[in-house]
């Protein structure tokens, strides 16, 4: 089966930080390093979207200082990154909550989102104050106050974010974490060791060789 779309549950920047003596936002900026290498093999391997979990709707929890840090990433992605998301043809758009997320950070992604959206052939969808179950309970107010009918065609027509193939995360950890529920109700599900910063585009190969070996049969023989 060819696969389109791969999801990344991007886990284990703090504790790859934490192994090295570093702080965790030097953590979460090696991530980031990778996650923008990651989603250039993805382009190259011809795949048609890639989706990343940066920020859920439960990490407003965390330290401000680390929150602090998590929302300035978007401002050095279109500051820093964008030329090379230019030359690199990668549409990058933002999924979740945007209600919350302070002005400036806001802005970088709008405007990134905008400056890149010519390049339909490969999408990155960055969810970020991202939940599933926040993301549902909008979209079915969005059905119910349009007057449409409650179906799964219609459902599947409000969501941004289409059908995973392959949904791999980090670091060790076996839990979906509120992410993508509706769009990985077929996907093939890949846990590595790992941490994030470690999942090099080689480890990328390794996992894109165990889907295609695993047969795919959506509930038939
Ligand atoms: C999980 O590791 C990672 C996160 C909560 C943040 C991931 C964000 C990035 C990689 C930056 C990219 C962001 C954008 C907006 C492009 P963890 O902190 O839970 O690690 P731990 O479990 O080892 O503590």
């Amino acid at each position: 089966m060819h696969m389109k779309h791969i999801a990344f549950i991007m886990d284990g920047n703090g504790r790859w930080a934490t192994s090295k003596g570093l702080s965790r936002k030097e953590g979460h900026k090696a991530g980031f390093d990778n996650l923008v290498e990651i989603l250039k093999e993805c382009k190259k391997l011809g795949l048609s979207s890639a989706t990343c979990y940066a920020f859920s709707t439960e990490n407003w929890k965390r330290p401000q200082e680390e929150v602090d840090f998590l929302m300035k990433v978007p401002i050095d992605l279109y500051k820093v990154r964008k030329q090379e998301l230019l030359n690199s043809e990668i549409n990058v758009q933002f999924v979740g909550r945007r209600d919350r997320i302070p002005a400036a950070t806001l802005k970088a992604i709008e405007d990134i989102e905008q400056e890149t959206s010519v390049f339909e052939p490969f999408t990155a969808y960055i969810a970020y104050d991202y939940g599933t179950k926040d993301e549902l309970v909008r979209v079915f107010e969005e059905a119910r106050t349009s007057n449409k009918e409650i179906t799964e065609e219609v459902i599947e027509a409000l969501l941004p974010v289409p059908p995973i193939d392959l949904l791999i995360r980090t670091s060790g950890e076996q839990r979906l974490s509120n992410f993508l529920l509706w769009q990985l109700a077929y996907a093939e599900l890949l846990f590595v060791d790992d941490y994030w910063p470690d999942f090099t585009p080689s480890r990328l190969h390794e996992a894109i060789e165990e889907y295609n070996e695993r047969s795919r049969r959506y509930g038939g023989l």
